[in-house]
């Protein structure tokens, strides 16, 4: 069984929210009464589904890729969809991290946004993109040369935000995540997310601790993006994923594993 690091607390020792619905949660997938006869999250996998692979996407997230600083990863992933595109048009079934975020973010708007693995910015961009309101909280170690790619730092990522039109507050938390998670989530006991991209530490056990970390702040009916789930040289991730996320009634999730480095996407049904 996965526990935190922090606190050795078994995954299924999440707080029950039975009777309690009045929780924090997701506006956009959420049909909340002050008395409820239903969880209040009205959107599950199949509808996940349907904004993940909904018309024009992938265009969208070329576009997106190509507003930001060129690198050679991002200069390839979007060679990678125009090519996608080309060959297979509307028919070509493919999501990322990216795509998932697109989907996710534009139908949340969320509030609050919680990112493990900031890097270049790539993805905190794409959800900026889509809620330029939204509070943004990134946190990473700065890596140098992360996976052969430069990773130049918050104040890089800062006007990478600009270039996307962000207006909302920006917190970087730097280190290690399995120390500064547990540090800000003690310091801001009441703070809570709409969406949560875990994309920081890649080993195995790194990956669930950060997930097991971050549940209990994502918000009922908020999405929770897990990148690399069929990453070839790692497959302790798809392990994680489906372990913790995918096979736990708590979530109802898509898997996207048919092509590239695969993405999961959840959202919290309780
Ligand atoms: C795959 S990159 C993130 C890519 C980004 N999400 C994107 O889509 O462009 C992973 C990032 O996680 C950071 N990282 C690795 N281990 C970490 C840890 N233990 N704590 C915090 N950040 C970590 C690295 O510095 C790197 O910037």
């Amino acid at each position: 069984m996965w526990t935190t690091a922090a606190e050795s607390r078994p995954v299924e020792s999440l707080p029950e929210p039975v009777g309690e619905w009045t929780r924090d949660h997701a506006a956009a997938t959420c049909f909340f009464r002050s008395s409820n006869w239903y969880p209040p999250v009205l959107a599950g996998v199949r509808t996940l589904e349907e904004w993940l692979f909904a018309a024009g996407l992938i265009e969208e997230a070329a576009a997106l890729t190509e507003r930001l600083s060129p690198d050679d990863y991002g200069t390839y992933v979007t060679a990678w969809y125009r090519e996608g595109l080309a060959r297979y048009g509307s028919s070509w079934r493919y999501a990322d991290i990216i795509t998932a975020l697109l989907a996710a973010s534009r139908r949340l708007v969320p509030e609050r946004y919680l990112e493990i693995g900031v890097r270049r910015g790539r993805s905190l961009c794409t959800v900026a993109s889509q809620a330029p309101d939204c509070a943004l909280y990134g946190f990473d170690l700065w890596v140098s040369n992360y996976a052969g790619i430069e990773n130049p730092g918050p104040e890089f990522v800062r006007t990478e935000l600009d270039r996307v039109g962000h207006r909302g507050s920006v917190q970087f938390v730097n280190g290690d995540s399995h120390q500064t998670l547990p540090a800000f989530f003690a310091a801001h006991p009441d703070l809570t997310f709409d969406l949560i991209t875990v994309d920081g530490d890649h080993s195995t056990l790194g990956a669930a601790q950060d997930i097991c970390d971050v549940m209990p702040r994502l918000r009922i009916g908020g999405i929770l993006v897990f990148d690399d789930v069929c990453h070839p040289a790692l497959p302790g991730l798809r392990q994680v994923w489906q372990e913790l996320v995918a096979s736990q009634p708590r979530f109802s999730a898509v898997t996207f594993d048919e092509a590239g480095y695969g993405v999961g996407m959840a959202t919290r049904r309780f």
